[in-house]
């Protein structure tokens, strides 16, 4: 039985204390480098488009054309894919859904992004020059493996050995800047859906709560892939917890006493979330 401090907790914000000094280092870093490129690529997560972009990357773009990608949208509910597109495009910014992941899409970027160029009225010709910046975990690493297959050279993180930029020549007359672009989240608005997904890791959070905050969003946007994983049912009158204990249940996550084992529940649920088990789910929608 789920117990009045359970259920305080439930509607209680979680708060995550995570800002990595050098992202405004970073957020320098790609301003120096703008005048460099003629097209700054920005991976979004295709599950979270809001809580995984940038608040200030309109500022850091300036003038340069620049271009969504929607990424991991294998895991994304399409139709709310298709309105974020289109959400993007009636501001002026193009946007398409990729999956570095399976590479569905990945053929049409090229075309799409010199196509961005063109409309934009910067460059018609000649070879394209891109940055691609994403908060960490986005796919970044995976879209430049994917665009440059085997001409990545591989930059080490330790002392002697030189880090920072490098272009990387990708097929078509495409070169990639390829420089840790990594962006700082809206982290103070959206600390939970980016906890939900995993671009803020769970060392930092509470992962008991974190699951059952995550079922109740479940539980009010996808109510029946959340009762088809756990085969549970009465989820509209139940807390997160609730939902929580009754997955351990299902699972036959016990500890001594017949009680669960919230902490390993919660650990499945996220997990099970992020691999995709529960089906294709964008937490934010318009
Ligand atoms: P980053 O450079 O922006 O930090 O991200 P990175 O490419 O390292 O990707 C982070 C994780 O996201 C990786 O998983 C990667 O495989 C996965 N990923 C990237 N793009 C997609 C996508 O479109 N769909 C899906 N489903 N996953 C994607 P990982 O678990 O850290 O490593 P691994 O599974 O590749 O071993």
């Amino acid at each position: 039985m789920m117990n009045e401090n359970n259920e305080k907790q439930n509607t209680k914000n979680i708060n995550i204390h995570w800002y990595p000094g050098h992202m405004k280092k970073t957020e320098r870093l790609i301003q120096k480098n703008l005048p460099l490129v003629d097209v700054v690529i920005e991976l979004l997560d295709a599950r979270i488009p809001s809580a995984s972009a940038n608040p200030v990357m309109a500022l850091l773009a300036g003038s340069k054309p620049r271009v969504i990608l929607l990424n991991k949208s294998d895991l994304a509910d399409s139709a709310s894919t298709k309105e974020w597109i289109a959400h993007f495009a009636a501001k002026s910014i193009p946007a398409m859904a990729v999956d570095c992941k399976n590479g569905t899409g990945l053929k049409e970027i090229i075309p799409f992004v010199k196509n961005a160029i063109i409309k934009s009225g910067r460059k018609s010709g000649g070879i394209m020059r891109m940055m691609i910046v994403g908060i960490p975990n986005v796919g970044k690493s995976s879209f430049i493996n994917r665009l440059a297959g085997g001409r990545r050279t591989k930059t080490e993180d330790r002392p002697g050995v030189t880090r920072g930029k490098q272009w990387v020549t990708a097929a078509n007359g495409v070169e990639i800047l390829d420089m840790p672009g990594v962006l700082a989240p809206k982290i103070e608005q959206s600390g939970e859906m980016l906890a939900y997904t995993g671009a803020v890791k769970d060392t930092v959070i509470d992962t008991v709560e974190l699951a059952a905050k995550f079922l109740e969003l479940m539980a009010e946007m996808y109510p029946n892939l959340l009762s088809m994983r756990y085969k549970l049912d009465e989820i509209s009158e139940s807390t997160g917890y609730e939902l929580l204990e009754a997955a351990a249940r299902k699972r036959g996550m016990l500890i001594s006493g017949g009680e669960t084992d919230l902490e390993r529940a919660s650990i499945m649920v996220l997990d099970e979330f992020r691999a995709g088990k529960l089906g294709r789910i964008t937490l934010e929608r318009l």
